[in-house]
């Protein structure tokens, strides 16, 4: 059994608050609601507990971090501490003065999320109007600022043909990376999936134009590229593996493996208001169920990338089978590989249905 390793980087979800509605959220459909979010003082005490176990990022997410009034003050003491404070934002609700403050905090990098290139759809997508233009502000006041700006565009059937403007777009907002994610299904995606998933010939475009955008913008932006599972033969190692690197802290204080963690049954996370981070990340029983190849069924448990994939994703596994501990489906051994390859196709193929809106409450279609 190899040794675990202390967490790189923490996600702190500090809200599930949003002003954008995006279908393909990875929040978990059930949101916490303000009144249940940690306070400041809390937070500060959950990113000291962090830089003593060996964190080296905070990546501030949500929600929308910047609905959190005291998000400059969590940026300081973070930066107090030695942490690379990473911010990922909608950035609808920030203007020049909140960006030179929160420069001022210290924070080191800021990652703008854009739903498309053109501004119709892209507000269409995200539900709110006027965000587009507001995003392309903002990155203005990103570098300005003199900090490091990273595009995030997630992409689906309704914005890949439009890929090739996101990237033209990338580089004339100056930012030096830009993520090109297809969406994966999980919380409110996989509710919205047929009016998400791509065909597998847009697809095979999209790789095609990252590829040749790579070659021919190389050392001017690096293009990270995420394939959607659904097209694979083997999947992503989720997380990068269970407990391996990383960790969520939801907005009322739950430590999980992953965000969408809670959507698996017969799990019990633990809380920072009721035990350390140290104590949680190396013994609670929600880190060391899926840690490791231990747990593992066959085939994964003889497979040669036992150790490269993990196993995949357990919540994409549970959703599509039932089973916490199946192969995840995206794995060509999996029994549900064909029949997962076979929705996809059906579903691109089919007239997309209207969005299921993320919203308080109940999920309502738009
Ligand atoms: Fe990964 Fe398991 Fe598939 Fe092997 S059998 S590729 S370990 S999911
Ligand atoms: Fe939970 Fe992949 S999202 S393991």
């Amino acid at each position: 059994m190899t040794a675990v390793e202390p967490p790189l980087a923490l996600l702190a979800e500090l809200t599930h608050r949003c002003p954008l509605q995006c279908p393909y959220c990875s929040n978990p459909l059930e949101l916490d609601r303000a009144a249940a979010e940690l306070d400041t003082d809390t937070w500060k005490r959950v990113f000291d507990e962090a830089a003593r176990l060996g964190v080296l990022h905070v990546h501030f997410s949500g929600g929308e971090p910047a609905a959190r009034k005291d998000l400059e003050a969590l940026v300081a003491h973070c930066s107090t501490r030695g942490l690379y404070t990473n911010l990922i934002t909608s950035a609808v609700l920030i203007d020049r003065s909140r960006m030179q403050a929160l420069a001022a905090a210290g924070l080191n990098h800021v990652q703008i999320s854009f739903q498309a290139h053109d501004p119709a759809n892209a507000d269409r997508i995200g539900g709110y109007a006027g965000g587009q233009a507001r995003k392309i502000e903002v990155a203005g006041y990103v570098r300005e600022a003199g900090l490091q700006l990273t595009v995030n565009a997630v992409m689906h059937r309704q914005n890949l043909d439009e890929l090739d403007d996101v990237i033209d777009m990338a580089v004339r907002l100056g930012a030096r990376r830009l993520e090109v994610a297809h969406v994966q299904y999980y919380g409110w995606a996989l509710k919205n999936r047929a009016a998400l998933m791509p065909s597998r010939a847009q697809l095979e475009r999209a790789t095609a134009t990252v590829d040749s955008a790579r070659a021919r913008l190389k050392g001017t932006l690096v293009i990270d590229y995420v394939v959607p599972d659904y097209y694979a033969r083997r999947p992503k190692a989720c997380m990068g593996g269970w407990g391996r690197r990383f960790f969520n802290v939801s907005p009322s204080g739950d430590v999980l493996p992953c965000h969408a963690a809670s959507t698996l049954p017969g799990m019990r996370f633990e809380n920072v208001k009721d035990r350390g981070l140290r104590e949680i990340w190396y013994g609670s029983a929600a880190f060391e169920r899926f840690r490791g190849t231990g747990w593992m069924p066959e085939p994964c448990r003889s497979c040669d990338r036992r150790e490269t994939d993990w196993g995949g994703c357990r919540c994409q596994a549970f959703a599509l089978t039932g089973g916490v501990d199946a192969v995840d489906p995206a794995c060509e051994f999996s029994a549900h590989h064909t029949e997962l390859v076979t929705s996809a196709e059906r579903e691109s193929a089919a007239a997309a249905p209207a969005f299921i809106y993320r919203r308080f409450g109940a999920a309502v279609p738009a």
